[in-house]
């Protein structure tokens, strides 16, 4: 590797120095005899300053009319400059194309979404969409820093699974060999044996659910992390997802900066996310939202407008727990106090972007999940496993599940999830 190669990311490094770029033309203007050209390489955007006299006559018009997005390497003494985009300059020795690039079909104008989604290949290096996919990436990391510092073991489930987990009708049926399978929804019930072989586990992957609505929340594809402890309540997993939720804020904020600023998201009620969040049964926010004129009453499930309502009134998450058992899956325990309720709770983002974390206490006891499983109308035979870890040294455990997507559609301040991954699978979108 060429010594003198350096990421934009590093330019600060650099300054003074004569340094070299590889990377794609992002943007160009000509000013008199001098050529602005801005250069991406993915860590970040540098302006580079061309002169006829340096670069010489030809180099000079050939830059002068390159497409954008042809790759180039330039080279050049790297400065500090405030008003140039991304804060350094680069004066030109030399550029040398390596693909000129066919006319870009992103151009400056807007486009349609319709049309950015058929390009989502090349509409992912703009600036924009590389901020999300960096914080997204951040995201990750500081989920793994989480468990790991805390001695979770990682626990892998698997995709292709002969049950349903979070109920029947978002299920993606699969031929396997002469059988049917189904991608799996969630890793919970993998989890849940796995804690009882490493005490305390998270499951980190992509679930699948053949969600029918069209919706800004709502993706086909997306990934979960799903911690799941033996021998803890439902209180202790409220802690370790308010935890968890401020862990991923605080290591955005501050590893983010210059993303969020591209994102122009508001830090500032990001720094308010810190433990404890408000925490509320079902049953009053039921109240709190009939005093606030909702037309809704006890054992309504809360729709895209309630979440909103919701987090109008608080400038933090806020933790729901103690649903209605009929809203919840089968899997759940029965409160001790109210034979009525489950032992589960969600997580509301703020600002509107809904529900991000969904977990609970698990049922411990065989005879009250087998009943469970029939009130369900699910088939016993498929779970013949998952009830042996009521038969076999049961003990009381919990767990829950965090969305990444909606995890970074809030944190990055973006109006639709599907921006919050590479390629978004949704109703009517699996190409590219
Ligand atoms: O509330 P859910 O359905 O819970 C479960 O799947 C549990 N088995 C998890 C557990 O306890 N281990 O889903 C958990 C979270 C939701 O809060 C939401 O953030 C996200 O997964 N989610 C979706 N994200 C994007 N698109 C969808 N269609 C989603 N469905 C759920
Ligand atoms: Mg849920």
């Amino acid at each position: 590797m060429d010594k003198r190669w350096i990421y934009i990311g590093d330019a600060a490094k650099h300054c003074g120095e004569e340094v070299e770029i590889r990377g794609w033309l992002y943007n160009r203007r000509r000013k008199g005899k001098l050529l602005f050209l801005l250069v991406r390489d993915g860590t970040g955007i540098v302006q580079c300053i061309g002169d006829e006299k340096s670069l010489g006559e030809e180099e000079f018009s050939e830059l002068d009319h390159l497409p954008l997005e042809s790759s180039l390497i330039v080279k050049g003494v790297l400065k500090e400059e405030k008003r140039a985009p991304g804060g350094f300059e680069m004066n030109l020795l030399s550029a040398k194309v390596i693909h000129k690039a066919e006319e870009y079909p992103i151009g400056k104008k807007e486009h349609g979404i319709e049309f950015l989604m058929k390009h989502r290949h090349l509409w992912i290096r703009s600036k924009r969409q590389v901020a999300i996919l960096r914080v997204r990436s951040r995201v990750v990391r500081s989920i793994y820093d989480f468990f790991f510092e805390r001695g979770f073991v990682l626990f892998d489930a698997p995709i292709l699974t002969p049950t349903s987990c979070e109920g029947t009708t978002t299920l993606f049926e699969v031929n396997y060999f002469d059988d049917k399978a189904y991608l799996t929804q969630s890793g919970q019930l993998y989890g849940e044996a796995g804690a009882m072989a490493l005490g305390k586990i998270f499951v980190f992957g992509p679930t699948f659910r053949a969600e029918k609505s069209k919706t800004r929340k709502h993706l086909t594809e997306f990934w979960m992390v799903e911690p799941e402890v033996a021998f803890a309540d439902l209180n202790d997993m409220i802690e370790l997802g308010e935890s968890l939720i401020s862990h991923i804020v605080r290591e955005v904020v501050s590893n983010c900066g210059e993303e969020l600023l591209t994102l122009e998201r508001n830090i500032d009620s990001l720094r308010r996310v810190e433990p404890p969040f408000p925490r509320m049964k079902y049953e009053e926010v039921v109240a709190l939202l009939q005093k606030k004129g909702a037309d809704i009453k006890w054992g309504d499930d809360f729709g895209a407008p309630e979440e909103s309502m919701i987090s109008e009134s608080f400038d933090k998450p806020v933790v729901i727990h103690r649903f209605p058992k009929e809203m919840k899956a089968f899997y759940m325990k029965e409160d001790p106090e109210d034979s009525r309720l489950a032992l589960g709770f969600d997580v509301i983002a703020p600002e509107g972007y809904g529900e991000i974390i969904g977990g609970g206490q698990r049922a411990d006891d065989l005879n009250y999940i087998l009943s469970q499983i029939e009130k369900h109308n699910l088939p016993q035979e498929v779970f013949k496993w998952y009830l042996d870890l009521r038969r076999y040294g049961s003990v009381p455990h919990s767990g829950f599940g965090l969305g990444l997507e909606r995890t970074v559609a809030w944190l990055c301040g973006t109006e639709h999830i599907r921006e919050t991954i590479p390629f978004p699978r949704m109703l009517y979108t699996l190409y590219p």
